[in-house]
């Protein structure tokens, strides 16, 4: 199914599960304390490597880059990235190349996690050395991106050029078709949750989730939680690519910055560097209902909605649903990090 007469090709296993979390909720003060939580396993789009958000955006992605008759995608993101990983995943079943701009320094413990499936997935990769602000997530290097494009156009190649997480306005429709989605499984539940909490990137999630809200008469407010730095010209880019993609669908509906809301509470050092209460959520996630957090984005957006409800801003009464937007891959370029933090945890202490 398409929006908008956007063309969209099938990659993700549709619809994904929506689904109460009543252990975790009792391990969080239960019915007294803590409010409902529904999980949108976003975790659960693959078929496709691993799924994860961004396969909804390349839905669309790919589906244009057919249109137009390309032949490889290029893409950038950080050495871990979920959206390179993903891209090479949907090159791959289209029958496509993938040429991966990968930005960080080779971690001690080698190629695993998303680097190891990139390889597996026959992507080219390219490094690139990493700058010294750790708090800011690794972005386009322009003129690498430029040289890549050039170097494969040579190669008698034709390159279609994806953004960092996938996020522009074709990318923010996987979204949009998301939140139709999600509206239309709280609807056959009977369920109006006042909230809804997810990792929030480069923002081409979010766009989608704001313009889809509005467009759909969703029941809750969005509140993303950021896992690193860039205000306000993220907010600034999330309003435009939302608004872009209106246009796309021909609505006068749009996004303001209004429409926007979350905290910055969890990024911790920077992008990419796990967080004490990202573990805690890993491990609290992990052994309530066997649910696998991420170190980099979900583990963040779950310390954030965690910490909205012990600080009472949300009251037991209430449904929230949780986006679990994937990125289990990093789990296991992070072993020692998560080992060290299961040494120092109560279960780990007794064991
Ligand atoms: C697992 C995961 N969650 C959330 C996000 C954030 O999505 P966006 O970049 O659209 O803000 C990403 C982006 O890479 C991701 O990999």
């Amino acid at each position: 199914m398409s929006i908008g007469g956007q063309p969209r090709i099938r990659l993700a296993n549709l619809p994904t599960p929506l689904t109460e979390a009543r252990r975790l909720r009792d391990a969080l003060g239960s019915h007294t304390r803590c409010p409902r939580i529904l999980i949108k396993r976003d975790d659960l789009t693959g078929g496709l490597a691993f799924g994860g958000n961004k396969v909804r955006k390349l839905e669309f992605l790919v589906a244009d880059a057919q249109r137009r008759g390309a032949t490889v995608l290029v893409t950038s993101g950080a050495l871990q990235s979920n959206h390179a990983r993903a891209t090479a995943a949907a090159a791959a079943v289209a029958g496509m190349g993938a040429s991966l701009i990968l930005t960080g320094e080779q971690p001690a413990t080698g190629v695993q996690g998303n680097l190891l499936l990139d390889d597996l997935l026959g992507a080219e990769v390219h490094r690139v050395a990493a700058g010294p602000d750790r708090s800011a997530a690794t972005g386009d290097d322009a003129e690498v991106v430029a040289r890549v494009m050039a170097d494969l156009e040579r190669r008698g190649e034709r390159p279609y050029r994806i953004p960092v997480g996938g996020s522009n306005a074709i990318g923010t429709l996987g979204y949009v078709a998301g939140t139709l989605e999600i509206v239309g499984q709280l609807f056959d539940l009977g369920e109006r949750p006042t909230r809804l909490y997810y990792a929030n990137g480069s923002r081409g999630t979010q766009a989608g989730l704001a313009l889809g809200a509005k467009l759909y008469g969703a029941p809750y407010l969005s509140y993303g939680i950021a896992v690193s730095g860039g205000e306000p010209e993220k907010s600034a880019r999330a309003v435009a690519i939302a608004n872009e993609a209106a246009g796309i669908l021909a609505t006068t509906i749009g996004v303001s910055p209004d429409d926007l809301r979350g905290d910055d509470d969890q990024i911790g050092a920077g992008y990419g560097i796990p967080t004490a209460a990202g573990l805690e959520a890993i491990r609290l996630l992990a052994t309530t209902e066997a649910i696998l957090l991420d170190p980099i984005y979900t583990s963040k957006a779950m310390a954030g909605l965690i910490a909205h409800i012990r600080c009472g801003a949300i009251a037991p009464t209430e449904t929230v649903v949780f986006l679990h937007t994937g990125g289990t891959p990093a789990l296991f370029a992070h072993a020692d990090t998560l080992v060290a933090a299961s040494a120092g945890s109560p279960r780990g202490e007794a064991e």
